[in-house]
């Protein structure tokens, strides 16, 4: 299976620098471990832009990069090599400690660390605040994600005044601060091949998962028990966590959009949706199937899973180079109403429930969110107001759905019943492609699944 090489980490680093400003300082920070009671922590995850740059996944580390003296170095030598670096990098790590790893596990160390991670120069995390007054100096322009946590603004804004205050102001703070996120998350919205590769083996495991789950189902088992199914078979295809808390509702529980309590008893005759999708090498899958807990649709079932279906298909059809998600909304939206008011759900004409929005009570949210090594993957919607218009590489869900509460304003067989089916397409030249075709959707495909 492909896995990103410690090149492609420094080819990012070099393309993030090579669009910041001259003279320009950049910090970034690794996360920390986060108590979950005494004395025991979460599962320890990286910072998503921090593993975007570095593919080094332990806690309690900096990376700084710099473009200075490098840019005109480069100018004048640009001739004579088309690789030469465009910029500095220097890595701060935890310490190589015996005792310490005897308790928490193995560290890369301070002396393996420039050389594994492909930087100029490593330190240890322990001297950050000594050195980065000194780091800093000289630099025009400072680049760092602005509110990610109160430590790392601390450390910065503390550098930044030793560097401001040195004696005799022997020292040039950076007086320009910007927000790295800009350049950082433009990056991020477009995959390359390397990634779309890692998405799509995430995307086939998360499938085979989801099989493995509607195979399993029947009345008398738990909504855990099938999370279960689906986390085995991440774990077992060789991607350790899932991407996010794995939601399996059953009857009106899938009318909860984030229910992950998971906890009750799958009944015959019900609906249960799943929404689970594994993570690989940091990078997100995303899926929602909907399937009947007996692995047969009622009547009332079928006809308003097919009309989700058909939503989601008339979406995915429109999303293409150019085109831009409002609009496939617009088009998944006309085709739920048109089948709502066929229904008899929605009273009166097609135009005048899309210009009321009526169907919003129904299906309350959008259609589908980037994805990539965060599940709602960064990257831009909107730009001066307008929708962003998709390109090749760029990875989303198209996740329509249909949700009727206990409570819902609807004729009483529609009651309890909530339908999501969510898929990963990457936008390509043409069009685009779906990455989660690996598991039934079709009314036919996941019954004949079910029953075999
Ligand atoms: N799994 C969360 C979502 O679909 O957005
Ligand atoms: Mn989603
Ligand atoms: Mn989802």
């Amino acid at each position: 299976m492909s896995t990103l090489l410690t090149s492609h980490f420094y080819e990012r680093r070099s393309a993030f620098m090579a669009q910041c400003e001259k003279d320009s300082i950049f910090i970034i920070a690794a996360n920390t471990l986060l108590t979950r009671s005494n004395d025991t922590e979460y599962p320890f995850r990286q910072n998503s832009d921090f593993w975007y740059l570095t593919g080094f996944g332990e806690p309690d580390a900096y990376l700084i990069l710099s473009n200075r003296e490098l840019n005109d170095i480069n100018d004048g030598k640009k001739q004579l090599t088309e690789n030469i670096a465009n910029h500095s990098a220097y890595i701060f790590v935890q310490p190589s400690d015996a005792l310490a790893e005897i308790w928490h596990g193995r560290r890369l160390g301070v002396d393996r660390a420039s050389k594994a991670l492909m930087v100029d120069q490593a330190f240890s995390i322990d001297d950050l605040d000594e050195h980065l007054p000194d780091l800093l100096d000289g630099h025009k322009h400072l680049y760092y994600c602005f509110d990610t946590s109160p430590a790392i603004e601390a450390t910065i804004q503390l550098a930044l005044k030793e560097c401001r205050q040195a004696p005799k102001q022997s020292k040039t703070a950076p007086n320009s601060l910007h927000n790295a996120q800009e350049l950082l998350h433009a990056m991020r919205l477009i995959k390359s091949e390397e990634e779309l590769a890692i998405m799509q083996k995430a995307a086939d495991i998360s499938s085979e998962a989801h099989a493995r789950a509607m195979s399993f189902s029947a009345a008398g088992k738990f909504e855990y028990q099938l999370e279960a199914e689906l986390h085995h078979e991440f774990a077992m295809s060789g991607a350790r966590y899932p991407a996010y808390g794995t939601i399996v509702g059953s009857g009106v529980n899938a009318c909860i959009l984030h229910y992950t309590e998971n906890k009750d008893e799958l009944k015959d005759g019900d609906l249960v949706l799943i929404d689970a999708g594994c993570e690989l090498q940091g990078y997100a899958a995303d899926i929602t199937r909907t399937f009947p807990v007996n692995g047969k649709f009622s009547d009332v079932q079928r006809s308003l899973y097919q009309l989700v279906l058909d939503s989601q298909y008339a979406a995915i059809n429109a999303l293409r180079p150019d085109a831009t998600i409002s609009e496939a909304m617009k088009i998944c939206v006309r085709v739920l109403v048109e089948g709502l008011v066929e229904l008899g759900i929605l009273k009166g004409a097609v135009e005048a429930n899309i210009e009321a929005e009526t169907w919003r009570s129904y299906f309350m949210h959008g259609l589908g969110h980037w994805l990539g090594l965060d599940v709602h993957d960064v990257g831009i919607y909107k730009e001066n107001g307008l929708d962003v218009p998709l390109r090749p590489g760029m990875v989303m869900t198209v996740e329509p759905g249909l949700y009727f509460s206990e409570n819902a304003d609807v004729d009483a067989r529609y009651r309890g019943i909530g339908i999501r089916i969510e898929d990963n397409i990457v936008i390509t030249d043409t069009g685009n492609r779906v990455l989660t075709d690996k598991v039934p959707k079709e009314i036919a495909g996941i019954e004949k699944l079910m029953s075999s």
